[in-house]
């Protein structure tokens, strides 16, 4: 291995295990500032962040899964209407423009083609108020941007995208809690749960980094298989469409992601003992939905590997694996949630000898249409 790699075997494996800094970089201006202010966003911010009526988020890849995330924060906490859309549909669409929505375009790179040519749109339809939110200081979509946060991810070599994409929900969550404060949707001791949500977030980051022994071990029922299905609800059913696509990605293996309530409306079709069917199932409101949506797939043989926390009192049975994340925490368990599927997606990767840190067909960043 490189120096570079140190003990770790691909970029990928390293930019895994970085989360936990990476986070803690991300989020210390608003842990500094022990609140949660439009300044974090630019001086402009508390300007372009009044009196918006709604968000509009652009994005391709896996920072469209961190725009989907972040959609149920918004409207749930801040109370704005939220669309996402993936950037190469927004360009070629006859959009229908509300100046008083707020424009967010998410990239790691900050140069991706799609994604800068949708915000360049939207800013000829009058949208004024654009935010950034991107890993690559300078980079050309945070300069034609008014607002622009940066996480502190460091430089992603790995094709596959994902302390970027962990740092990506931090910053939106933050936003998110910003815009509620804005508009009085937060008070005082909401917003001393979120700092603390956030202040614990990367320990329990590394909490979830230590179940990777027992992910290596369901690795070897994947890395057979040439289908996988992810189920989640929710909040976490982009997580779902993102641990798809890290498999897909780089292991090869056809996935594909559902919410689990719409298992009934066609995936269940496919489900037979060939086909793995990984849920992320936390113990929300939605748990006992999930359970009732994995006892359908129990049902006509498909094996269930689910990834679940402390709290929802769940074990496993035949045909159920189990893996437990220590304790639920609250509104930012799609973070927590997120490293058990990239753990599983390198492992099987790795146990099928693909090119982990360079995928074949794929590029880092897209600069070309
Ligand atoms: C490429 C990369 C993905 C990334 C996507 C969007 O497809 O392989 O990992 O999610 O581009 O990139 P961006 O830099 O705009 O986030």
């Amino acid at each position: 291995a490189s120096l570079e790699l140190g003990p770790y075997s691909h970029f990928m494996q390293k930019e895994i295990h970085e989360q936990p800094r990476a986070i803690a970089d991300t989020i210390e201006g608003v842990i500094d500032a022990g609140t949660f202010s439009a300044e974090l966003f630019g001086d402009d911010a508390a300007d372009v962040l009044a009196g918006i009526e709604g968000v509009q988020i652009l994005a391709c890849g896996t920072s469209y899964y961190a725009g989907m995330t972040a959609r149920y924060w918004i409207e749930a906490i801040a109370g704005l209407p939220c669309s996402v859309e993936i950037a190469s549909e927004y360009r070629y669409r006859d959009v229908v423009a509300n100046p008083k929505h707020l424009i967010i375009t998410l990239s790691q790179s900050g140069e991706t083609l799609d994604t800068m040519e949708a915000l360049k749109y939207a800013k000829s339809l009058g949208q004024e108020r654009t935010l950034s939110i991107c890993n690559v200081p300078e980079s050309a979509i945070p300069r034609a941007s008014r607002l622009v946060c940066y996480t502190r991810a460091g430089a992603e070599i790995g094709v596959a995208s994902t302390k970027a994409f962990t740092t990506q929900l931090v910053a939106l969550f933050t936003l998110t809690a910003t815009l509620a404060k804005l508009r009085g949707r937060l008070d005082e001791a909401r917003e001393a749960e979120y700092l603390d949500a956030l202040r614990h977030l990367p320990g329990s980051v590394q909490h979830a980094l230590n179940l990777e022994p027992q992910i290596t071990a369901w690795s070897e029922h994947f890395a057979p298989k040439e289908h996988a299905l992810f189920l989640g609800r929710g909040v976490h059913y982009p997580i779902a469409l993102e641990g798809a696509l890290k498999l897909k990605e780089i292991s090869y293996i056809h996935a594909e992601a559902y919410p689990a309530g719409e298992l009934k409306h066609g995936p269940l079709a496919l489900v037979t003992d060939a086909m793995p069917v990984v849920v992320i199932a936390p113990n929300d409101s939605l748990l006992e939905k999930v359970k009732s949506n994995m006892q359908e797939v129990r049902a006509r043989g498909g094996e269930l590997f689910v990834f679940t926390d402390e709290e929802s009192q769940f074990g496993p049975s035949e045909g159920v694996h189990v893996i437990r994340a220590p304790r639920h925490v609250g509104v930012l368990s799609p973070v927590i949630h997120t490293i058990p599927v990239q753990l599983l997606a390198y492992h099987v990767a790795l146990a099928r000898g693909t090119d982990v840190d360079k995928p074949r067909n794929l590029a880092k960043s897209v600069t070309v249409e």
